[in-house]
């Protein structure tokens, strides 16, 4: 038996939480009846629908783009702009990126249908290191860098211990590229923290998730991840949230 909001995300309809939300908006039937508790549990044999459709029981798939710039991290856009999705036309499983990179930011970013496995990497207490590199206006100084690296304070709170690396610097062009290690996935966080000491970012690029990176892929190019890799990246997911736990 397993809960009712667990198997809605399994079959790739939607994350945990907004399967959470369809239950709650009455819009889930178990065989025949409309749930709308969520402690509710149902065993295979049971007859799901969400809006009137029976659930089909999906693969999981788990991919890794390269997103390159320009891209939307979302599986549509009313605005008719290109979306991560639009790298995987022959897919047909209904795949989504697990949270998000900015418009303009290119790099690694995971899609899956796995509404669980999503779920899990994207909790704030199981966040997994990031490596970025960011083209920064200007020369930061070594003390602004600390602050980052100490954390800090932007408008929705203080953000955690970072890892900050100048690799160089361009002093005719009046730029530098720094890289920058971090857990959280704040809206816009690494712009905003460089905003906060004064510098902008011009290019921001994701090298590394975990143990993840973009070696072999061009920008726009995309691979499954093996099943080792899925299963490591979730057992990394669930490591960090344990020892978040006992410290
Ligand atoms: N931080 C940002 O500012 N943008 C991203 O896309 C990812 C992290």
């Amino acid at each position: 038996m397993e809960r009712l909001q667990k198997v809605i995300a399994r079959a790739g309809i939607a994350s945990r939480r907004k399967a959470e939300d369809l239950i709650k908006e009455g819009r889930v039937k178990v065989n025949g009846k409309v749930v709308t508790e969520l402690g509710v549990k149902v065993s295979p044999s049971d007859k799901v629908e969400v809006n009137e459709i029976p659930l089909e029981k999906e693969v999981p798939v788990y991919f890794l783009l390269y997103k390159p710039r320009g891209v939307i991290s979302s599986v549509s856009d009313e605005k008719g702009r290109k979306v991560v999705t639009d790298f995987f036309p022959a897919i047909k499983e209904r795949i989504f990126p697990v949270g998000r990179l900015d418009y303009d930011t290119s790099g690694l970013l995971l899609l899956t249908n796995d509404g669980e496995f999503a779920n899990l990497l994207m909790h704030p207490k199981n966040e997994i290191e990031k490596v970025y590199v960011a083209k920064v206006k200007g020369i930061p100084l070594r003390e602004n860098l600390k602050k980052l690296e100490k954390g800090i304070r932007l408008e929705d709170g203080k953000t955690a211990p970072a890892k900050v690396k100048l690799l160089s610097t361009d002093k005719k062009k009046q730029t530098s590229i720094v890289e920058i290690i971090i857990h959280e996935g704040k809206n816009r966080q690494v712009r905003r923290m460089f905003e906060a000491i004064g510098h902008e970012v011009l290019k921001l690029k994701r090298e590394r998730y975990g143990f993840l990176t973009l070696t072999g892929l061009k920008a726009g190019e995309a691979r499954e991840l093996t099943t080792h890799e899925m299963k490591q990246i979730r057992a990394l997911a669930l490591d960090v949230s344990k020892r978040r736990k006992n410290s």
